[in-house]
């Protein structure tokens, strides 16, 4: 099968030398993409800025903002067979960027934001390639998951309980609980990354070929 996984926070530019981000160190993304890779899947991972090295085998777009990583999976997606979409994108992002660096100023200084466009929700409703996302929360986090696995009309929602900060966001561990649209639900428990991408990998497969009976 042919994989595209994004990785990774974005980097929402508010002058020359700020930005708005986010803790996502692309762990997670970058060992799903390995795991692909082992299992013999072809990987684009479209990645936003990561300390990681890439892993071989896969081809890599690098990018930095919300809006290149948009165009950069609306690229990727149009021969694939599955899109996980693993990056922390940023949910919103500055409505003008400044030319010139802000000056700091004695005073309250307010930041006007936008919501960045939700690239999940931007995908064809009728397509033929299995998605996976990712919800990060912090509570109630599977009634967060499965109202995400409905309104951005995913195939599978990936949840990360955020309220153990030994695990999840920089972590090389992680625990998560898998949702699938038949209402079916999976936890993996607390194990290495690396551990949870293979599983992962393992049971993407497997629901993909059932969604995509046409193709396999
Ligand atoms: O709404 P929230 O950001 O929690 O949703 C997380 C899921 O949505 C992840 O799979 C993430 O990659 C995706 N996402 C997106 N576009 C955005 C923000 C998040 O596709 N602008």
């Amino acid at each position: 099968m042919k994989f595209v996984i994004t990785a990774g926070p974005t980097r929402e530019p508010i002058d020359p030398v700020r930005f708005l981000s986010n803790r996502s160190s692309g762990k997670m993304g970058y060992a799903i993409a390995s795991a692909a890779i082992e299992a013999n899947h072809e990987v684009v991972l479209v990645s936003g800025p990561v300390n990681l090295p890439p892993p071989t085998g896969a081809k890599i777009v690098s990018v930095i903002t919300s809006d290149e990583m948009h165009a950069a999976v609306d690229e990727a997606v149009r021969d694939c067979d599955v899109l996980v979409m693993c990056a922390a994108v940023s949910d919103y992002k500055p409505a003008s960027v400044a030319e010139q660096k802000i000056k700091k100023r004695d005073e309250k200084f307010s930041l006007e934001l936008i919501p960045a466009r939700d690239i999940l929700k931007s995908l064809p409703r009728s397509r033929n390639f299995f998605v996976v996302g990712f919800a990060a929360e912090t509570n109630d986090v599977e009634e967060h998951a499965r109202a995400k696995l409905a309104t951005k009309n995913c195939d599978m929602m990936v949840a990360n309980d955020l309220s153990d900060p030994n695990i999840g966001m920089e972590s090389d561990e992680n625990a998560v609980t898998i949702f699938s649209r038949d209402g079916e639900s999976e936890k993996i428990l607390r194990a290495s990354k690396k551990i949870i991408a293979c599983a992962l990998v393992k049971k993407i497969c497997a629901n993909a070929k059932k969604v995509l009976t046409k193709k396999f």
